[in-house]
């Protein structure tokens, strides 16, 4: 090996044993500059306490520019919310993917199921379990722990059956059912989904003896932020024949009056604001308002009596005219004209990471709940009322906003904004239409609801909407209730 072969060895097993990964242009830039460059720039990522996995030409050329790493990695840009004489600076801290683009190569998926797979081995690693491949395992003949991707559970006769996979190969194996904790566990899988099995050999079979997630580390750690409250909205549907205006009126006259006294300051708008068109095959039939400029302008007009000290904050989700695939951008120019003529709002791509008065906010519309609630044996519709917490959990447990990739299309991006790198005070999501809350291990989990009434489709699985749900988080202790209005 040449001597300039080696030192790029070095430095690129260095970065990886911190848990970064380089694009060849900056190993090579790296390779000239060399290894003390190598050594500072890790230092530099560590110091700001951001996890990014992937250092690309921008990083590498900001940092030697000596910038910040949240301009680097997020492009951090803040944004004013006054009230009342103070200012509350909320900082958006990730970037809004209008850049984001994919070639339609397979190679894309692979190399994005190998970075998301390292990733997620990388968080399981931290939870201080000695790691084997599941080959070492079946060699030993004993039992280990090993990473695997969930590719297929079904049910058996007093077992199931799984089917595995990990940079060796797909593995079959058995979880006896007779175990309930285990069969909970098991039912609870989504294909796709990274999991750390704890797993004997016998002879050449397989025996799942015990299934964790990569999971958050508990945090008892009590928050104490600003005395003001932040309204979560989502699904609100304008433009649909179900939408409830009766009872978005009453929210907007309520948050009016109210705003004052319980201190309101941000208004989180969580995707699907407006119904949009063609989203499904004869949704034409069901809508009142039929063209996207209508539905933005109404959405507008009701919008336009939020008072001006709350700052609206808009996100999008599966019903608005931006791609499906996520990470997606915020809405197009031409709509937020209309929606916001006068230029109050502020437009965020999905998922959102905001921050406001030291509390991290993850906004995720939550298009992914689906393929969690249709891939696991665990989840139905039709439960949600009693379920929705726990399905919201499992994002969190899988340190992924996608852990299962079954139903909602996902741009195979370098950078993986789905991953859950670092966990934020309230993960707050929609989608279902189910308003909920779970505290998880120091993480509120939060649905704002919905202001739609219930719809065909949603009659036939079962799911019956809580309608007219706003969710108010107070940022003094993240304490979160729910206003009803009907
Ligand atoms: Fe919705
Ligand atoms: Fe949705």
């Amino acid at each position: 090996m040449s001597s300039s072969a080696a030192l790029r060895s070095r430095i690129a097993k260095r970065l990886l044993g911190s848990g970064y990964q380089v694009t060849p242009e900056v190993l090579e830039k790296l390779t000239e500059l060399g290894e003390d460059v190598a050594e500072e720039l890790v230092r530099w990522l560590a110091s700001r306490g951001e996890r990014m996995s992937l250092i690309d030409a921008r990083t590498l050329e900001l940092f030697l520019e000596g910038k910040s790493l949240q301009e680097v990695v997020e492009g951090a840009r803040p944004v004013e919310g006054t009230a009342a004489g103070e200012e509350f600076e909320l900082k958006v801290l990730k970037p809004t993917y209008e850049e984001i683009r994919m070639e339609g190569k397979v190679e894309e998926f692979t190399v994005y199921r190998i970075n998301r797979f390292a990733a997620l081995w990388r968080i399981s690693s931290r939870r201080g379990i000695p790691l084997n491949s599941i080959r070492e395992i079946l060699e030993s003949g004993g039992e280990g722990y090993a990473v695997c991707e969930v590719r297929e559970v079904s049910r058996g006769d007093g077992y199931y059956r799984l089917r595995l996979e990990d940079p060796n190969g797909i593995w079959n194996a058995i979880a006896p059912a007779r175990d309930r904790s285990l069969s909970e566990k098991v039912e609870s899988l989504c294909t796709d989904m990274v999991v750390v099995i704890r797993v004997s050999a016998r002879g050449s079979r397989l025996v799942v003896r015990d299934v964790m997630l990569p999971d958050v580390p508990q945090t008892d750690r009590p928050f104490r932020g600003p005395d003001l409250r932040v309204c979560v909205i989502s699904d609100v549907h304008v433009g649909s024949a179900r939408f409830n205006r009766r009872a978005f009126n009453d929210f907007l006259d309520w948050l009016s009056s109210e705003h004052a006294n319980l201190n309101v300051k941000f208004l989180l708008i969580n995707g699907d604001l407006v119904d949009g068109v063609f989203v499904y095959p004869g949704q034409r039939e069901e809508l009142e308002i039929k063209t996207l400029k209508e539905q933005f302008a109404e959405a507008g007009r009701l919008l336009a009596k939020v008072p001006k000290e709350v700052k609206v904050v808009y996100a999008p989700g599966n019903h608005e005219p931006v791609r499906r695939a996520l990470p997606q951008p915020p809405v197009h120019a031409e709509h937020r004209r209309v929606l916001d003529p006068e230029g109050r709002f502020v437009f965020l791509g999905n998922p959102a990471l905001i921050e406001i008065g030291g509390a991290r906010l993850l906004l995720f519309h939550g298009q992914t709940l689906d393929d969690v609630i249709q891939s696991s044996m665990r989840f139905s519709y039709s439960d949600l009322r009693k379920s929705a917490g726990e399905v919201m959990e499992v994002l969190l447990k899988s340190r992924h906003l996608a852990p299962s990739m079954e139903v909602t299309p996902i741009i195979p991006w370098k950078e993986d904004h789905l991953l859950l790198e670092e966990v934020p005070h309230v993960l707050a999501t929609g989608h279902i239409h189910v308003a909920a809350f779970r505290l998880y291990r120091g993480v509120r989990l939060v649905n704002s609801g919905t202001f739609q009434d219930q719809t065909k489709l949603q009659k036939g699985v079962g799911l019956e909407p809580t309608v007219g749900t706003v969710a108010v988080i107070d940022l003094r202790d993240l304490t979160v209730r729910f206003e009803q209005f009907a």
